[in-house]
């Protein structure tokens, strides 16, 4: 951490999208389909530190069959955003958190630390070239991508001497096909997500990766997105395939599972725990289990279910489906409590109220 460059070299791209073809893909950009014509790379090596600080144009990466991410999934990620302000400006949300988090993840998967403000900067260095890049309309915004993989050139499996990082970015609107209707999920009985121990705390690709097969097991009954209990019990809730998870009942307080090492931090999942509380209501981080939450449906104490992520904003699930049972929350549409806390975090991402925990970090 001691050696380290801080001052990036910027080369200007000349972008090869006009303006018109730009503001098509704005008006509908879907999610991750397009990026911006810049990128963020910085290179780490045991001798120099972090060195060689660009932003340039996008370019693809290349390397030796050898390097050990491409044998032992040596990478981790964060997801964060851009969002347009009224005044034409623009911020990023929380963005020391992403820095936090990731180097979490990089001691997990014993990575080289990034120095948080390198990796601020980088965020935000990237989104000021590409603010053209930035939606304006509706609720899109530009997705942020920061990875770091392993470089070092060896079969053998050790922690690797060298890195990349890089950001990249990307014009988005909602994650889900249906925008904010309800989403189905499936409940996975053959996989789970993370053991105790596990990664299921790092957002690393390998997670993700192993997601995969339980999200199409969920596509294959119809759903949407998979639900995974956890690896231990098969009992209690943990998360949907890259998203937290929140419970709301009839008498008005808030449930999340806890963070017990194995489901991800989330730092939506966080923001909503304090706007809740701010508004005084009661939010528990407690264990949920699968056959409560098919009592509590069928009794009605339990009134909505919602998912959350940087990527999925606020998403109502309106659908709990599994091997022997289907069932609708609620109305099956987005209630009264998921849309509050919903519109209350985007107007702060969006500038569109006061910030009243600071989170805005304005370019
Ligand atoms: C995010 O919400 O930012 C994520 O990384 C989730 C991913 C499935 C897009």
């Amino acid at each position: 951490m001691d050696k380290q460059q801080t001052e990036f070299t910027v080369e200007q791209a000349t972008s090869p999208v006009s303006a018109q073809d730009r503001e098509a893909m704005l008006a509908n950009p879907g999610f991750g389909k397009y990026l911006t014509d810049h990128m963020v790379t910085i290179s780490y090596s045991a001798e120099k530190g972090w060195h060689d600080a660009k932003i340039g144009p996008r370019h693809d990466l290349q390397m030796n069959p050898s390097t050990m991410v491409l044998h032992y999934a040596g990478e981790i990620f964060e997801g964060m955003k851009t969002y347009r302000h009224p005044d034409g400006g623009a911020g990023l949300f929380r963005p020391e958190a992403n820095a936090r988090r990731f180097n979490n993840s990089a001691a997990r998967l014993a990575m080289a630390q990034i120095p948080e403000d390198l990796f601020v900067n980088s965020v935000r260095e990237l989104a000021r070239i590409d603010r053209d890049w930035i939606p304006s309309e509706g609720e899109g915004s530009l997705y942020m991508r920061p990875f770091m993989i392993g470089t070092e050139v060896a079969i053998g499996n050790h922690p690797s001497d060298a890195f990349l990082y890089a950001v990249i970015a990307s014009p988005v609107g909602s994650y889900f096909k249906g925008g904010v209707s309800g989403v189905s999920v499936w409940v996975s009985e053959e996989y789970t997500r993370a053991a105790p121990g596990g990664t299921g705390a790092a957002k690393c690709g390998g997670n993700y990766a192993a997601a995969l097969a339980a999200q199409a097991e969920a596509a294959k009954h119809g759903c949407e997105q998979v639900v995974f209990l956890d690896a231990v019990e098969r009992r209690w809730i943990e998360e949907l395939a890259g998203m937290n998870v929140f419970f709301v009942f009839d008498d008005g307080t808030i449930q999340t599972p806890p963070l017990t090492g194995t489901i991800l931090p989330g730092i939506t999942r966080d923001s909503l725990i304090r706007l809740a509380r701010d508004k005084g209501m009661t939010v528990r981080e407690e264990p949920y289990g699968i056959d409560q939450w098919r009592a509590d449906i069928e009794s009605g104490r339990l009134v909505e279910v919602f998912a959350c992520g940087t990527a999925a904003v606020v998403a109502p699930i309106s659908q709990l489906k599994g091997k022997d049972f289907d069932l609708t929350i609620g109305d099956g549409g987005m209630g009264p409590v998921t849309a509050d806390l919903r519109k209350t975090l985007t107007d702060i991402q969006f500038g569109r109220s006061n910030d009243p925990h600071g989170w805005v970090d304005r370019l």
